[in-house]
């Protein structure tokens, strides 16, 4: 059971929203920071939600959203960078920001979300800037939890919602040839172990990495959702080199549906890794892409 009042910065986004829907749900108020932060819609809950403009790039506004809070969770995301809104300034500045403002507040649990495959070494300056930002989080705040989720899946996804577009071409085009491994994670089962992150005193310090039940390579994704959709189609290899010049050409668009991060995050396998936290450290039994398919594709007559 958490209790008290729990921010959350990025709490109106893909995750941020589940795990705040979860806190309501254990009897926590919740604070939702974000640039522009708006109530879910959550039945008879107002009175446990608080709105807070906030940006992890301003230190006022990031000392006023941990102000009286009993806890802390940083589920900011950013996919593409947008003039000063950089991987940097979010993902390594900011959740420095977040992490060093938690402590000086006397906040007794924070948790940070990053993501599998972090690499200081990474040729792409997303996951570069994700295992700097890890390093400012532990620095600033060591007993902050890290959860390193695979891809997230849930009704209205990008991933899978990516892939119900893509299966209606008629040839599909894989990544490589497909065999890149993935471990999709439910976005239900994440915000579980970001509540037991907040409540398990054992946890403090560690880094748990997040993956769904099943593993599967790319081109066994693509085919389920195939199968689902009843659709046949040929499955097109892709050489990475291909990728990332589609990529570059994307980067031109306003809201490019495919970057150069993306394309290198998919030339590794993307699953937990040994010797680090899991789920069920959290005592969570993680859902499995197939197990919930129809819960998230919806309809599969069309
Ligand atoms: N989605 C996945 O498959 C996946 C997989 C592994 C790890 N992750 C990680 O999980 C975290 C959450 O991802 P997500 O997919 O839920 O992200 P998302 O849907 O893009 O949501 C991003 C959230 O961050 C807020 N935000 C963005 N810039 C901000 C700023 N400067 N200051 C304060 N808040 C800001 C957004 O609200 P405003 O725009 O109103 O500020 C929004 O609430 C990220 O760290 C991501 O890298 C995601």
């Amino acid at each position: 059971m958490t209790h008290g009042l729990i921010t959350v910065f990025g709490g109106t986004g893909f995750l941020g929203r589940a795990i705040v829907r979860h806190l309501v749900e254990s009897g926590a108020t919740v604070r939702i920071a974000a640039r522009h932060p708006y109530a879910p819609d959550l039945a008879g809950a107002s009175d446990q939600i608080e709105l807070q403009t906030a940006d992890v790039r301003d230190e006022d506004s990031v000392a006023e959203a941990v102000n009286g809070a009993t806890s802390v969770v940083n589920a900011v995301g950013l996919y593409v960078e947008q003039g000063k809104a950089t991987f940097d300034t979010i993902h390594v500045e900011g959740a420095g920001r977040v992490a060093r403002r938690a402590q000086q507040a006397g906040i007794r649990r924070l948790v940070y979300i990053s993501g599998i495959g972090v690499d200081p070494a990474s040729p792409s300056k997303f996951v570069r800037a994700r295992a700097y930002g890890e390093q400012r989080v532990h620095n600033a705040f060591s007993d902050a939890v890290i959860l390193r989720p695979s891809v997230m899946f849930g009704p209205n996804d990008a991933f899978l919602g990516a892939l119900k577009t893509v299966t209606r071409l008629p040839v599909v085009p894989l990544f490589g040839n497909g065999a890149t491994r993935l471990q999709p994670v439910y976005v239900e089962d994440v915000a579980k172990a970001v509540l037991q992150a907040l409540d398990t005193p054992e946890a403090a310090g560690k880094i748990f990495e997040l993956g769904g039940a099943q593993i599967y390579s790319y081109r066994d994704i693509v085919e389920r959702v195939l199968a689902y959709f009843d659709r046949r189609r040929l499955l097109l290899p892709v050489p990475f080199s291909v990728w990332k010049i589609l990529a570059r050409m994307a980067s031109l668009l306003p809201n490019p549906p495919l970057t150069r991060d993306q394309v290198i995050l998919m030339e590794m396998d993307n699953v937990v890794g040994t010797g680090i936290g899991t789920f069920a450290d959290l005592d969570i039994d993680p859902r499995s892409l197939e197990q919930m398919l129809s819960h998230c594709l919806g309809e599969s007559l069309h």
